[in-house]
């Protein structure tokens, strides 16, 4: 027999995103709408497990629809990949009485919920907050948006002073193993050549089409490589500089500041979206999943079939990016 969820907790989990603030503020209203009482667990599944969960009202979340970060916090717990720290957590749920779960976070934080769901009986709802855009069975995550065009902006910068002194430049955005953030910022920013973990890099045929565009003094060039490739930025430029030492080139590591800053208006919309869906999962006794959106429709995916996907890179985008780059 289905039952009733009652009182919520919501937790934020994982890398931060922007926009999981808007997302934290939708589950908090929605659930005070249908009259659930509503708890914020502070700093991942960490708050779990060390009772670190606070009521919410709707003043709680007043005026954080703008701001990145997460007022719950976040953290990459380790104690709950252990069966102790699970079961603690699991007391302190129900102690509180707790009966229904919005885990906002990317793929390790929903293989948490997906094992945690499997042990106790309280349903778990995975909402994708994550910049890296990796989760399969939904076409965006919370915090991707503004992740993209916080590197778009800066590659346009970076282009201007590459320009102004015919250089190459290297710039190295996030994706420890996720190539989306440097496939559209780079289609998106006109770059060169666009290297991803989920592509063998070949580097002869980079040095190639180097030394064909120094023939045509072609000379700026933008190459935009995602963290988790195999060599990474720095070396990458260390391995075109032994092949052409004449080529002035210079690195831009973008890091954390991808991860901050004021969530676009397409992240506020997908993650107040999403926040209400999964509060109305709960109360439809769609438990165990998580909401994704596919072709600007929610969707809503088995946990235990979610942590098993990987988002495929689409063979389209990566021709789309050679015959542009020319
Ligand atoms: O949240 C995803 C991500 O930003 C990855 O792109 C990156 O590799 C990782 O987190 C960095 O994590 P941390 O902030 O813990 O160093």
């Amino acid at each position: 027999m289905k039952k009733e969820v009652t009182k919520i907790g919501v937790l934020t989990s994982g890398g931060d995103s922007p926009g999981m603030n808007a997302c934290i503020r939708a589950v908090v209203r929605s659930g005070l709408y249908y009259n659930l009482e509503v708890y914020g667990i502070m700093r991942g599944y960490s708050g779990m497990v060390e009772n670190d969960i606070i009521k919410m009202e709707s003043r709680s979340v007043a005026n954080i629809i703008q701001r990145g970060g997460t007022i719950l916090k976040t953290s990459r717990c380790k104690e709950f990949y252990t069966p102790e720290g699970r079961q603690q957590a699991y007391n302190n749920l129900k102690k509180l009485g707790i009966n229904g779960l919005v885990i906002i976070g990317g793929d390790g934080s929903f293989r948490g919920a997906q094992i945690f769901s499997n042990e106790f009986d309280i349903p778990c709802i995975g909402l994708p907050g994550t910049i890296d855009k990796d989760i399969a069975g939904t076409d965006f995550t919370i915090g991707f948006d503004t992740a993209v065009n916080t590197a778009v902006e800066a590659i346009d910068k970076i282009r201007d002073t590459a320009d102004a002194h015919d250089r190459l430049f290297i710039i190295e955005v996030m994706g420890r193993d996720a190539g989306y953030i440097a496939l559209h910022s780079g289609i998106a920013t006109g770059a060169e050549n666009i290297l991803i973990p989920e592509k063998k890099t070949d580097i002869d045929s980079i040095i190639k089409s180097l030394q064909e565009k120094e023939k045509r003094k072609k000379l700026v060039n933008l190459i935009v490589v995602a963290e988790g490739e195999e060599f990474g930025g720095v070396e990458l430029a260390k391995m075109i500089k032994e092949r052409m030492p004449l080529l002035e080139t210079r690195v831009c590591i973008l890091g954390h500041i991808q991860r901050g800053g004021t969530p676009t208006c397409f992240d506020r919309l997908i993650a107040s979206r999403m926040g209400y869906s999964a509060v109305e999962s709960l109360i439809e006794g769609r438990h165990n999943i998580f909401v994704g959106i596919l072709n600007n429709k929610m969707h809503y995916i088995p946990l235990d079939e979610a942590v098993k996907k990987k988002q495929r890179i689409s063979e389209e985008w990566l021709k789309i990016v050679k015959i542009l780059a020319s």
